[in-house]
């Protein structure tokens, strides 16, 4: 292994995530590369949501106790948190949702809803996950609408020529783009897309599921519209995420959900909205996850997202640059330098499904499959499946060197 200069002490953070130390199958290290799918949790994480049980657990804005004020005060320094973390104007433009499909979701059915309807594109890309795909095609087939996709090019970026003709020919309302995309690690250049789409009089709603946790991300900077993220993902809970909305786009959107928490008045008759964020936020929310987000972001904060990004980097290099050295390896997706902290892969002779597995045997962690993006598979990468190895915070070079030395035991297994 190279001698490589990380910018932080990596051994002070892995100390910090439990599960890290665990062994794997009962006597190998477990080495967890699938990072893309769902991230670790740190101990100030795992603790604010045990503390919150144990000490504070009631509703929110709810009840005159002190309980119930005390979850009310955590759950919304959550979203003070959280807006500063990604530099909203104001926490109301923080919406709390289940993660980022559900914040696709309600974009589509609220937004969506009022505003698409026969003649207009919502232009999205060959590189989409299936949560910005799916839900624009299902609410196509009810209000007529057409789904475009940006095609890619041959180093697996989007081909923004091709874009451009997009947005000229069409009448396009709205350009839903992934910031970095789950199986390539394409970095987006969401401030020019989000330009040329406010030109052409279109909005933009960002997939920031593979972003936010990576990298300093700044919305009011990129203009993004909507952008939406998931808590799992960043080092906090599953089952919290977050819609971003310009103030003036949420506050002339309907509801979505009815129900307790999001009115301002309800008589037999009919109803009215509560102010931002709670109009989108019917019901008990997460309030355990809410919280866990906001000790989440205090910990990435604490750490500085330039560095964590610093540090992904240096990874994403020496793993590629590792994987290369294997014979009948094909990697996906642009250089170390355009991409996010993934290396989605291929070994010629094996199926993606069996290196996964074996590697799982060598303690190593990686997600085989699709990874929720088939047309990427089947219209652009051809193949039906990639095995995914997906870097983090924690992540180390000693790991990628397991990784590489578990990936030719797999070779040997299959004599190839
Ligand atoms: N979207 C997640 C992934 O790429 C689940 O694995």
């Amino acid at each position: 292994m190279s001698e490589l200069t990380l910018p932080y002490d990596i051994e002070k953070i892995r100390a910090d995530f439990p599960v890290l130390h665990e062994n794997h199958h009962d006597d190998v290290p477990l080495v967890y590369l699938d990072n893309a799918a769902s991230s670790q949790k740190p101990i100030s994480v795992i603790e604010g949501l045990n503390t919150y049980y144990r000490e504070y657990n009631a509703n929110v804005h709810r009840g005159i106790h002190k309980l119930s004020e005390a979850a009310t005060e955590e759950y919304e320094g959550a979203r003070k948190k959280v807006r500063k973390f990604i530099n909203a104007k104001s926490r109301r433009e923080i919406i709390f949702t289940r993660g980022t499909t559900e914040s696709i979701n309600l974009v589509a059915q609220t937004w969506g809803r009022a505003n698409l309807g026969a003649g207009d594109v919502v232009l999205s890309t060959v590189m989409e996950h299936h949560s910005n795909i799916v839900p624009w095609q299902m609410l196509s087939m009810e209000k007529g609408f057409t789904v475009k996709y940006i095609p890619m090019l041959e180093d697996g970026t989007l081909d923004m020529e091709a874009y451009k003709s997009l947005l000229t020919e069409n009448n396009v309302k709205l350009v839903v783009v992934v910031h970095s995309s789950n199986v390539l690690g394409t970095v987006n250049p969401i401030a020019e897309i989000a330009t040329l789409a406010h030109e052409h009089g279109a909005l933009i709603l960002v997939d920031g599921a593979q972003s936010v946790p990576h990298m300093p991300v700044d919305v009011q900077a990129l203009d993004a519209d909507f952008f939406v993220f998931s808590g799992h993902k960043m080092v906090g809970p599953t089952g919290i995420g977050v819609l971003y909305g310009k103030r003036n786009l949420l506050n002339a959107m309907p509801p979505w959900m009815g129900g307790g928490d999001m009115i301002s008045k309800v008589t037999l008759d009919g109803s009215t909205w509560n102010d931002l964020p709670y109009k989108f936020e019917a019901g008990t929310p997460s309030i355990a996850e809410a919280i866990g987000l906001g000790f989440a972001v205090d910990y990435l904060s604490g750490i500085g997202m330039e560095k964590i990004h610093q540090h992904e980097q240096i990874m994403t290099e020496y793993a590629l640059e590792r994987l290369e050295e294997v014979p009948d390896i094909t990697v996906y997706g642009p250089s170390a330098d355009k991409k996010g902290a993934v290396a989605a892969f291929t070994v010629e002779g094996i199926h993606a499904h069996d290196v996964a597995q074996l590697l799982d045997n060598h303690g190593v962690a990686v997600r085989a499959g699709h990874h929720c993006t088939m047309p990427l598979h089947d219209d652009v990468l051809q193949v039906p499946a990639t095995s995914r190895a997906s870097f983090y915070l924690y992540n180390t070079p000693q790991e990628i060197d397991t990784f590489i030395d578990a990936l030719y035991q797999v070779k040997k297994t299959f004599s190839i």
